[in-house]
């Protein structure tokens, strides 16, 4: 099937999502997306973000589509063209997409674990506007725990449903949910029941926000400060293989590997997540690849920085006299 993605051509199967035709172009087409997530059955379709324009329909009907269509729930047809980026429509719309997401949301990101990785900052710094319509009172909750590793900060909760998609899927015998419904909605564990069993760490890596965190993590350090690595060990409930970040030569916290569009690869069990907090634990394969926008990568420049005055040490040793100098 022949689809058309801001002016891109693609070939792609049947059955395929607007969404996953535009991630198989790349990120400069391809919408963002809160709540889809690839690993999750049934997951899309609450947050609106990923929205498109639907331009002609297919080759057979090549009407517009009347409304823009959530782009992670829509599935491409032959002859199908589609604007995201190239449309002025989607552009503001989607702004108003993520003054929604904000409207109950905390600005509280100089204190969250989650800065420097949230996708709704992402989001808001990307597409969103500067400004802000609501003038009511926001939504605010107690924080609770969900079990003895998580905290629940419900304040900052966009209602993807990634988390109980989580639950359900990979973990067994779910208890939490979204009570209530409307502005009323909300993630519970149906009194503050524990979460307990090996898989349940998942919750707080599929979150998008720093509504879910790991509590052996919580105000240990800004994500900027740490060098993630890929490391592995033999685990017998999981694949073994995670992201440890690394504070000097202490491991902070333990996460599992991300893919480009910040989805998990593969789900790791909490005895990897909570139980492995020395760096002899893990064989370290190497750096993490970290995108170069992402404030986690700040770092390098540091290394880069390093990395000069070692060499211009060396070739000082060696007599060696740079180009500039010479006479
Ligand atoms: S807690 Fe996080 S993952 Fe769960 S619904 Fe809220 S934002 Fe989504
Ligand atoms: S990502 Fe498509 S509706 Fe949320």
């Amino acid at each position: 099937m022949k689809v058309t993605i801001d002016g891109i051509e693609i070939d792609v199967p049947k059955g395929t999502t607007i969404l996953q035709a535009a991630r198989m172009i790349g990120p400069e087409v391809a919408p963002p997306a809160m709540c889809y997530y690839t690993k999750l059955k049934t997951s899309g379709g609450y947050c609106r973000t990923c929205i498109v324009k639907v331009t002609a329909g297919s080759t057979a009907n090549p009407t517009p589509m009347p409304k823009p269509v959530a782009s992670c729930r829509t599935e491409v047809m032959d002859g199908m063209v589609v604007q995201n980026f190239t449309s002025p429509e989607i552009i503001e719309a989607r702004k108003g997409v993520v003054e929604f997401l904000l409207i109950n949301h905390p600005l509280d990101c100089p204190v969250c674990d989650q800065a420097g990785e949230c996708k709704l900052q992402d989001l808001g710094f990307e597409n969103g506007s500067s400004k802000t319509r609501y003038e009511f009172k926001r939504r605010e909750y107690e924080m609770i725990d969900i079990g003895d590793k998580i905290k629940l900060h419900m304040t900052r909760c966009i209602l993807c449903y990634r988390c109980v998609k989580t639950a359900e899927q990979i973990t067994d015998g779910r208890v939490h949910g979204v009570m209530h419904r409307g502005d009323a909605s909300e993630i519970s564990t149906y009194i503050e029941k524990i979460v307990d069993n090996d898989f349940s760490g998942n919750v707080i890596d599929v979150c998008p926000v720093g509504a879910l965190t790991d509590k052996t993590f919580r105000f240990k350090q800004r994500v900027w400060f740490t060098k993630p690595v890929d490391a592995h060990r033999n685990c017998e409930k999981c694949c073994g293989k995670t992201r440890v970040w690394l504070k000097g030569e202490e491991v902070v916290r333990v996460t599992a590997r991300k893919d480009q569009w910040d989805e998990v690869e593969e789900f790791i069990c909490n005895t990897c997540r909570y139980d492995h907090k020395k760096k002899s634990d893990w064989v370290i394969e190497g750096p993490s690849p970290i995108h170069r926008s992402s404030v986690i990568s700040q770092n390098h420049y540091q290394h880069l920085n390093e990395l000069k005055t070692r060499v211009l040490k060396e070739q000082k040793a060696l007599g060696f006299i740079p180009f500039d100098k010479r006479p």
